[in-house]
This record gives structure tokens, C-alpha cells and sequence, in this order.
């Protein structure tokens, strides 16, 4: 899919985005506006690989890739060995809960300034019920081929680029929680922003933004209106996924969704297709979210904004 967003819109959003990432110190004239760096347009067979690769490691792993189980080391091993191979600083933060040992896999991309992070991530572990393919591979996949298109294309933008792969989201966002509590108060600071991405192909897709942080939520609809697709404010996660210790922290937050059991209304339908009267993803939580249970063209439109938006709230 290609991008087609306006040399002003990008313009005008490389300036926000300064005055966002550099912490608001803002004196005189505005900054003059530079071109940034085109974002590229991830190929969504790239994150359909790693999605079928993370069937078959639920499939060889008693049907999921829950926290404590093996299938959820080996997932996390799968996306190790990429971005290693890519040249990437990996770090595997281990935690407990529930009686059961969980991981998290943080990921940095040499350079940048290091006090003026961009963090993206997402949830890593499925519930036991099933391989989560949707819920939350179709982030876990799109975070990963984000960071392998930064090094694929040598970006070397001005601020430093971090992402996470969290364990336990679904025991109550344990992780997440567990790495922003074990941030010093220096390292919490320096991260600029948390974007997430929990459930970004559903199989009925809406497009939700995550109303939070304006000028993260800005950036993500400014790429959507550039493919003439209209969004919705999502304000039932907040809480409801890792993006919530962030938040609590006074991190600036921001994110994309799909949605999950609710119902899509006829409304909805009218503007982004599938059917109404039907949840956005009948098999959350269950045996059928599969490597079925995904709507190619939402996975496409999500990944390329998530690579959009961490270009432009980078440069
Ligand atoms: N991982 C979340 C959960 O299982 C998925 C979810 C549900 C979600 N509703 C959401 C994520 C709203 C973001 C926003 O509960
Ligand atoms: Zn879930």
C-alpha cells in the first residue's frame, strides 16, 4: 500500500512533533520545517510470515502462547533471533506471576539521542484458550517488521528508537508495569512517547485511534485521512492495555485498534465495511483466533501507520 499523505500535512507534523519530543521547552521562532525522512511502506507478506510463524510455535506448543507456557519463550525466541540478525541491542527482562516466570524483550536501534526516546511495543503473550493471532500477533508482527525496516533501510533518525515485546498482558499488563517500575526516574523522562499495539487486524476491523497523547493521536490521523479512511477515538482501552503504565507514569501515550468483542454498528459498517451487528473480533479470547482470524487489509493500513508515525515522531 502506498503512502499518500500531503507534503503540508507532513511538514506541519514534523513541526508538532518537535515541539511534543523535545519536552516543550519552546523559545522564539518555530523551528523551520524539514523534510522528513519518507516512512516506508511495510509489505504485509513480511507480517503475515511472522504471524504464520507464530501459528506454528502455538500449534507445536499445546495450541497457545500464554505466559509461563512454552510457547510463550518461544515466541519471544522467534522475535529475538530477527532482530539480533538485524543488528539491534536486545535485552530480555525476566519477572514472576503467578507462580509462573514471564519475559519481556526490549529491543534498541544504536544511535539517535537517548534522552528523546520513541518506544513502540506491544503484547507478546495469548491467552490459554488459544494461539492469539489477533490478539496480540498482528502487533507483536507489525512492531517487529517496523524495526526490521528501520534497519533494512539504515534509518538514523534524531531521537533513539526502542521496542518491547511485553509478557503477561493478559494476566493484567504485568510486564509492561513491571518495566516502567523498574525505569530510574532519569530513564522514565527520556522516554518522549509509548505508542501500542494490541489487536491490529481484526477480521471485522474498525479503526480506532487512541485519544490520548495529541500529538501521537494526530499523527496516526493524519496518515489515515491520507488514505481517505476515517477513524474513531478509542477510549475504552484506556486501562486495557500496556499503554496504561506508561500513562500512569506521565509518559505521553498513543496507539491503534481494531477492536475486539463489541459490536460493529450499522454506522460503522456505513464507513469502513464488514458487518454490523457482529463484533469487530468474535473470536477474542478464543480457540479460533488463528492465523484465520485476520483481516489483511486492516493489518496492511495498521502496520504502515505504526511505521508512518515512528518515522515522523522521530526525525
Ligand atoms: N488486550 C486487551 C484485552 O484483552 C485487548 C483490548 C480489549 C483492547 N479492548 C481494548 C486493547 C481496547 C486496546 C483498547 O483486554
Ligand atoms: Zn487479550
Amino acid at each position: 500500500m502506498k503512502l499518500s499523505v500531503p507534503g503540508r500535512a507532513s511538514t506541519a507534523l514534523v513541526v508538532a512533533a518537535a515541539t511534543l519530543l523535545t519536552g516543550g521547552a519552546i523559545s522564539g521562532a518555530a523551528p523551520a520545517p524539514v523534510a522528513a525522512a519518507a516512512a516506508p511502506d511495510l509489505p504485509v507478506a513480511n507480517v503475515k510470515a511472522h504471524l504464520a510463524q507464530l501459528q506454528s510455535i502455538a500449534t507445536a506448543n499445546g495450541g497457545n502462547r500464554a505466559h509461563g507456557r512454552t510457547g510463550y519463550k518461544a515466541s519471544l525466541d522467534y522475535v529475538k533471533a530477527k532482530l539480533d540478525a538485524a543488528g539491534f541491542t536486545t535485552t530480555v527482562q525476566q519477572f514472576t506471576s503467578s507462580s509462573r516466570t514471564g519475559y519481556n524483550l526490549i529491543a534498541d536501534w544504536p544511535g539517535g539521542n537517548t534522552n528523546q526516546v520513541v518506544m513502540s511495543g506491544s503484547h507478546l503473550d495469548s491467552v490459554t484458550a488459544g494461539p492469539g493471532i489477533n490478539d496480540n500477533g498482528s502487533g507483536s508482527a507489525a512492531v517487529l517488521e517496523t524495526a526490521l525496516a528501520v534497519a533494512r533501510t539504515n534509518y538514523q533518525p534524531t531521537k533513539h528508537l526502542r521496542f518491547a515485546w511485553w509478557g503477561a498482558e493478559e494476566l493484567g499488563m504485568v510486564g509492561s508495569r513491571y518495566y516502567v517500575n523498574s525505569l530510574s526516574t532519569a530513564n522514565r523522562s527520556a522516554i518522549s512517547g509509548y505508542l501500542n499495539f494490541d489487536m491490529i487486524g481484526s477480521p471485522n476491523p474498525g479503526y480506532f485511534v487512541y485519544d490520548d497523547d495529541p500529538t501521537i493521536e494526530k499523527t496516526f490521523k493524519t496518515y489515515f485521512t491520507g488514505l481517505g479512511i476515517a477513524t474513531e477515538p478509542e477510549t475504552e482501552g484506556d486501562g486495557r492495555s500496556d499503554h496504561a503504565p506508561f500513562k500512569n507514569a506521565g509518559i505521553p501515550v498513543g496507539g491503534l485498534f481494531s477492536g475486539a468483542d463489541y459490536i460493529k454498528t450499522a454506522a460503522q459498517a456505513a464507513k469502513w465495511g464488514g458487518t454490523s451487528g457482529k463484533a469487530f473480533d468474535a473470536c477474542y479470547h478464543s480457540s479460533c483466533d488463528t492465523s484465520s482470524n485476520i483481516n489483511d487489509t486492516a493489518l496492511d493500513r495498521n502496520a504502515d501507520a505504526l511505521a508512518y508515525a515512528v518515522w515522523s515522531l522521530s526525525s
